[in-house]
């Protein structure tokens, strides 16, 4: 079959189309015709041997999968092949084909094309624990969202809107802004970029939440976290997504001084330990794309062979929304 595949480690330049192997399912598992996969962060880290897995090469990076059933493990009773299914893998994604357990796969519903459905799973999946399970979002309270218009981003604006809160989205540009207003946000703040004063930006955050914030979502660390973890209201919660810019060492006598919580949020580990919750969670969430309270952006396709310049958009700040190759 065919994959994009890593021979060695380095950027997305280093990755080329190879012949592999079709990968066999073992006897609790199914392999999966992948029709799209959309790109994630960590497929940046893993091909630069940056990230928590490091598998033996050549192997594809790509983690969210849509596709079709082509064959199941012995014992696998509650998935036939033919059904159309998506799943998140640890990689292997960017191939023809690869192989998920049976317990991982959600049925994808009619209305819901492949590269929505490989869009769906670890944005919505991530923000919803987040600010349910991790933070207990109420209606009302005032949520900033840090890179807004990237994947969790776009996916947090929605939910937040979507469990009734007063949504503050902080993005790099004003295009990026557009976007963040497209999708439900109910403020826009533009941020600046490169070294800036954080006293500049936690002036912007005091202006656009005069009463201070209750929840910040924060994917992208590095300067913007300090300003942020200072303009919470008191008992406030800040979720540690992700370090885009890089990891923050906020003073600790903020949390004290604020009465506040440094929530950490980890989906992948979080579903692995709770499979019963993770159903729950991904049934709500089904409702909600059923509703039409949410839905993917996919901003970009393409072809398996253009899957290093997905990577690259994404590694560069320029991916707006889901980027996703089609298989
Ligand atoms: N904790 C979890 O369980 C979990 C799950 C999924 C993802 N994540 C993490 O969440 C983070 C975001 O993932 P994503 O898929 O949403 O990525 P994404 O689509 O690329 O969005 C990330 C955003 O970060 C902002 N950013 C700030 N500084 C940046 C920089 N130096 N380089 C690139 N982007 C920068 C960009 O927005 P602006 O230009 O507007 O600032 C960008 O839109 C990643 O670190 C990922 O690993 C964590």
């Amino acid at each position: 079959m065919k994959a994009l595949l890593s021979y060695q480690s380095g950027g997305p330049e280093t990755l080329r189309v190879g012949e592999v192997p079709q990968p066999v399912p073992g006897s609790a598992e199914v392999q999966i015709a992948v029709r799209a996969c959309a790109i994630n962060y960590p497929d940046v880290l893993i091909i630069e041997d940056r990230y928590q897995f490091k598998p033996e090469r050549p192997f594809a990076p790509g983690v969210e999968i849509a596709g079709v059933v082509e064959s199941i493990g012995a014992d696998v009773t509650d998935i036939v092949p033919g059904q159309r299914v998506m799943a998140v893998l640890h990689w292997g994604g960017l191939a023809e084909f690869a192989v998920a357990p049976a317990a991982k796969c959600t049925l994808i519903p009619d209305t819901m094309a492949f590269e929505e459905a490989a869009a769906f799973q670890v944005t919505y999946g991530t923000s919803y624990h987040a600010l349910v399970d991790r933070a207990a979002l109420k209606p009302g309270e005032t949520l900033l969202i840090l890179g807004a218009s990237g994947g969790v981003g776009t996916a947090a604006i929605e939910l937040g809107v979507a469990l009734g809160a007063r949504v503050v989205a902080g993005v790099s540009s004003t295009a990026k802004g557009e976007v963040a207003r497209r999708y439900g946000a109910h403020e826009v703040l533009i941020y600046p970029t490169g070294s800036f004063d954080p006293k500049y930006f936690a002036g912007q955050i005091k202006q656009h939440c005069p009463g201070g914030v209750d929840v910040v979502y924060d994917p992208i660390g590095g300067a913007y976290s300090e300003p942020a973890l200072r303009s919470l209201a008191f008992g406030g919660r800040h979720l540690v997504i992700g370090f885009t810019a890089g990891i923050p060492a906020p003073p600790w006598n903020l949390a004290l001084l604020k009465g506040c919580s440094i929530v950490g949020v980890f989906w992948g580990v979080w579903v692995e330990r709770n499979p019963q919750l993770h159903r729950q969670n991904s049934s709500k969430l089904l409702e909600l794309h059923q509703r039409g309270a949410i839905r993917p952006l996919v901003s970009e396709r393409f072809p398996l062979s253009e899957g290093p310049l997905a990577i690259r958009r994404l590694a560069d700040r320029q991916a707006i929304g889901k980027l996703v190759v089609t298989v």
